[in-house]
Parts: structure tokens; C-alpha cells; sequence
């Protein structure tokens, strides 16, 4: 009781508790050091930037390897969410998956091309064990029914995107005008400042998310032996694949691993509808979260073609020169968590604004907004091509445009999935539906990876029809989730009267 007490009456930070700066620092050198690198990978992994050559793969090979990478690291938030709640703990699992983390990056730095997907692999295993524990732990910081809960996490998106913005300025910075080792290398020493801070200050998290569920010891014992076997098998692969005992095409890896995610999905959703024993409410709801999952698996493949595709557009016909100046490459992504951070109060407010008036849309209608946000993104991006195609390069303002439209989709779409899986999962598998939601964020990022392959083979050529698709399924998606949240709204009031 006393620290249920405790903790309401902590309003050291912001008027929140203590802890939760502890998280906001640990989380936002965590993506300062995974956007810092990410905005700096498939520039490394293709030519590279003028005076900065890079490794000299295929657009089409670098893309997949960036979806594959993507894809992995959302995916493996699933796996390490299982890792927290049944072995280690919330915030042991931060701090092992930071360690990993820092590894990666410093791996990443080391200037050999055989070593760099070993850095990418200790990225992807860090970042699946801290991105989902740490914001659990977010949520433990309050009661059920502490009313700061949801500004906590607004505070906590807020260190997201600031950590982003310094991982784009410096990495992006460093990695093309000095030496892409020294970006991945700045990356490290951020999460290095991460790992410290977390240790430093991690008394003031108190109990939570301190300890993994209570199970029988023989049961967790079972688990450690699996996990240990699977580490144990993964080495061996890595370790193998570096020796050069074996080689796979990455197109044909990110296909298959597509298609893996796609199958484990279904089967989770039709076990939920048909064997899990749900009742005609609980199966409804999984219903509209299967349409929101298929919302958001397209909405982030189009989203992170920021890194993909779009990169290799503005480096190839845009126009970075201000002045004597030319800016990075990677810098045009600060755009995204700088809109994010400027117009997520405005979006806040205008929720709330609305449900007073009884106009706040539902979800479904949410998520087609964001998709539609996203379609007019990519339409842009057509002229943006058109225009290149007659005279090259283009200016800035077509990404400025595109990426203000695709952050107001992300505040759109992003935080009502969020809220939307932890309301309206049925309560025995809520766990596992949170580890769903990052299962659209993967999907979506491979696929991102696939397109962003596709768009960038031929040069300007290729662009158009892969973004006209992308403006094509966005907007069908959007059309089918507007047609169906007439029958799905019903299903989510029906149930919000009930509380
Ligand atoms: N910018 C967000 C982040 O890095 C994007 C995101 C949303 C990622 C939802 C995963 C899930 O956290």
C-alpha cells in the first residue's frame, strides 16, 4: 500500500514520478542511437554519399537488408516481452538489452564489412529486449487509476523523437561527412550514456517491473535451458554465416521472412476467433484489432520507406545545398520526429476537443485517416518524381510535405493502436496482443524494405509504380475500414457502456 502511496505522491518529474525520467533518458539515447544508425544504413550499404563512398550494394540487396533488420527488431519485441514477464524482469531486460545494444553499435563501428551484420543482429537482439520492457515499465510507474498514466506516456513518446532528432544531427552528421564508422561509432557512446543513466538511476524505479511473474522455479529453469539453446543455435548461424560457411540472397530472406510473419499472424488470429473459447463481444473486438493490424502493418510499410526509398531519393535528386552548405542526407529525417514533437499536443488536443462534442472519430475511422494521410504522402511523392524526371534535383519542400503528411498520420494512427490493443484484447491474452501490435510494426517495416527495393532498382523509373501501389492498398485498406466501422463501432460503444 505504502508504495502505491509512494509513488502518486512523486511528482519530481513534470509532475511525474522520478522514475519516469529515468525511462525518458534511458529511451531517448536508445533512439538516438537507433535512428542515428538506421538514417545512416542503406546510404553505407549502397554508394554512399559524395565523397563517402559506401560498401556497393544493390539498392534492391541494401533495401532488404534494411526491411529485414526493421522487421527483426519490432519482431523480436515479442519474444522479448516473454523474456521479461517469464526470466527476467522488466528493467534486467532493459539493461541487458542496452548492453547488447551498445555492443552492436561499437561492433558497427569497427571498420570491416564482416563484422557489420553481426552489429546489425546485437542491435536487432538489444532492441527487442529493452523497446517493449521499457514501456511496461512506463506503465507500472502508476496506479490503475493514477490519471497521469497517459500523460506519462505522451512525455515518454516526447523522449522518442528527441532522441531521434539528436541521433539524426549527430550520426547523420559524423557517418557522411566524416566516416560512417565514426556515425555508428557516436551511436554507441549515446547508448552508452543510455546504459550509464539506466544504472545510475535505477533505484528510482523502485518495484517496477523489477520482477519476472511468479512461476514455478522447475517451469523457469525449462525456460532458461530453451532460451540458452536458442541463443546457443542463433551464435552458431551468425558464426557460421561470417565464416562464410553459407550465404543467402537478402531479397529472398526478407520474402520468406514476410511470408513467416504473415502465417504466424493468421494462425494467432484464427485460434483467437475460433479455438480460444472467447465469447461473441471478445471475438468481435479481435475482429476490429485484426482490421487495425492490417491498417498498421500498411501503414509502416509505407512509413519506413524514410529510411529506405526516400533516402535514396533525396540523395539522388534532391537538392541539399543551402548556401555554401549541403546538409547530410540523413538530416531530411529529422524532419519526422521534429513534426511529431511540434504537432503531438495539437493532435492531443484535438481528440479531446472533438469527444466533447461527441465527434471524436473511432478508431477504424483513425486508422483510415492515417492511411489516407499516408496515400497523400506518397501522391506527392509521384509529382515530387515527375518533376525530377524533368530536371533534377528537386527542392526540399516536396519531403518537407511528405513527411509533415506521414507525421500526422503516425499521430493519427499510432497512439490509437496502442490504446486500441490494450483495451480491446481479451484480458487472458493481453500480453501476447501487445507483442501483435509490434508484429504490424514489423510486417510493415520488411515490407518496407521489399518496396523500397523495388522502387530504388531502376532509378526514377521504378519509383512511380511502386508508390502508386502504395497509394493504391493505403487507400483500400482505409476505404475498408471506413465501410466496416459502422458494424466494428458498435462492437467498441457497446462495450465502453458496459464499464
Ligand atoms: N517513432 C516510433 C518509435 O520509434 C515509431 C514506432 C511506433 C515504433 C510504434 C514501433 C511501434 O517508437
Amino acid at each position: 500500500m505504502s508504495t502505491v502511496r509512494e509513488k502518486s505522491e512523486d511528482t519530481y518529474f513534470f509532475g511525474h514520478p522520478k522514475g519516469l525520467m529515468t525511462l525518458f533518458f534511458t529511451e531517448m539515447w536508445e533512439r538516438m542511437s537507433y535512428y542515428g544508425m538506421r538514417g545512416l544504413l542503406v546510404l553505407y550499404m549502397t554508394i554512399g554519399v559524395a565523397g563517402n563512398p559506401g560498401m556497393d550494394w544493390s539498392n534492391i540487396q541494401a533495401n532488404a537488408i534494411y526491411g529485414i533488420y526493421a522487421g527483426m527488431v519490432y519482431f523480436l519485441a515479442v519474444p522479448g516481452g516473454w523474456i521479461a514477464d517469464n526470466i527476467l524482469g522488466y528493467q534486467r531486460s532493459v539493461l541487458i538489452g542496452a548492453i547488447i545494444i551498445t555492443l552492436g553499435h561499437f561492433t558497427l563501428a569497427i571498420p570491416l564489412e564482416q563484422t557489420f551484420i553481426l552489429g546489425l543482429v546485437f542491435v536487432a537482439l538489444g532492441t527487442g529486449l529493452l523497446k517493449p520492457n521499457i514501456s511496461s515499465i512506463v506503465g507500472q510507474l502508476y496506479s490503475q487509476n493514477d490519471s497521469r498514466r497517459d500523460s506519462g506516456f505522451t512525455i515518454f513518446y516526447m523522449s522518442i523523437n528527441i532522441g531521434s532528432m539528436l541521433g539524426f544531427a549527430v550520426c547523420g552528421w559524423l557517418g557522411e561527412k566524416v566516416g560512417w564508422h565514426l556515425g555508428f561509432g557516436a551511436a554507441g557512446i549515446g547508448m552508452l550514456l543510455g546504459v550509464t543513466q539506466f544504472i545510475l538511476f535505477r533505484h528510482q524505479l523502485g518495484d517496477a517491473g523489477k520482477y519476472p511473474n511468479k512461476i514455478n522455479e522447475q517451469t523457469r529453469r525449462n525456460y532458461i535451458s530453451g532460451v540458452g539453446l536458442v541463443i546457443f543455435i542463433v551464435t552458431f548461424i551468425v558464426v557460421s554465416g561470417m565464416a562464410g560457411l553459407w550465404s543467402i540472397d537478402p531479397v529472398y530472406f526478407a520474402e520468406r521472412f514476410r511470408d513467416f510473419l504473415v502465417i504466424i499472424s493468421v494462425i494467432y488470429f484464427i485460434y483467437l476467433l475460433f479455438f480460444a473459447g472467447l465469447n461473441t463481444d471478445e471475438k468481435r473486438n479481435v475482429l476490429m484489432l485484426l482490421l487495425l493490424f492490417i491498417g498498421a502493418a500498411a501503414f509502416w510499410s509505407g512509413f519506413d520507406q524514410s529510411a529506405g526509398s526516400l533516402t535514396i531519393f533525396t540523395r539522388d535528386y534532391v537538392s541539399l545545398t543551402f548556401g555554401s552548405f549541403i546538409a547530410p542526407v540523413s538530416w531530411t529525417q529529422f524532419l519526422n520526429p521534429l513534426f511529431v514533437v511540434m504537432f503531438a499536443p495539437f493532435f492531443a488536443y484535438l481528440w479531446v476537443f472533438l469527444g466533447k462534442r461527441n465527434l471524436d472519430p473511432n478508431m477504424p475511422v483513425k486508422f483510415a485517416i492515417g492511411l489516407i494521410l499516408m496515400a497523400i504522402g506518397f501522391i506527392v511523392m509521384i509529382f515530387a518524381v515527375k518533376f525530377a524526371l524533368v530536371s533534377s534535383p528537386v527542392g526540399v519542400q516536396w519531403l518537407l510535405l511528405t513527411y509533415l503528411l506521414h507525421t500526422f498520420g503516425e499521430l493519427t494512427l499510432s497512439p490509437v493502436g496502442l490504446s486500441a490493443f490494450s483495451k480491446y484484447s481479451p484480458k487472458k491474452y493481453l500480453g501476447q496482443m501487445m507483442g501483435i501490435w509490434f508484429l504490424a510494426s514489423s510486417l510493415g517495416g520488411v515490407l518496407a524494405g521489399l518496396l523500397g527495393g523495388e522502387a530504388t532498382q531502376s532509378g526514377l523509373q521504378s519509383m512511380t509504380p511502386v508508390f502508386t501501389n502504395l497509394v493504391y492498398y493505403c487507400l483500400a485498406i482505409a476505404g475498408i475500414l471506413i465501410g466496416l466501422s459502422f458494424f466494428i463501432k458498435g462492437v467498441s460503444e457497446e462495450k465502453e457502456d458496459q464499464k
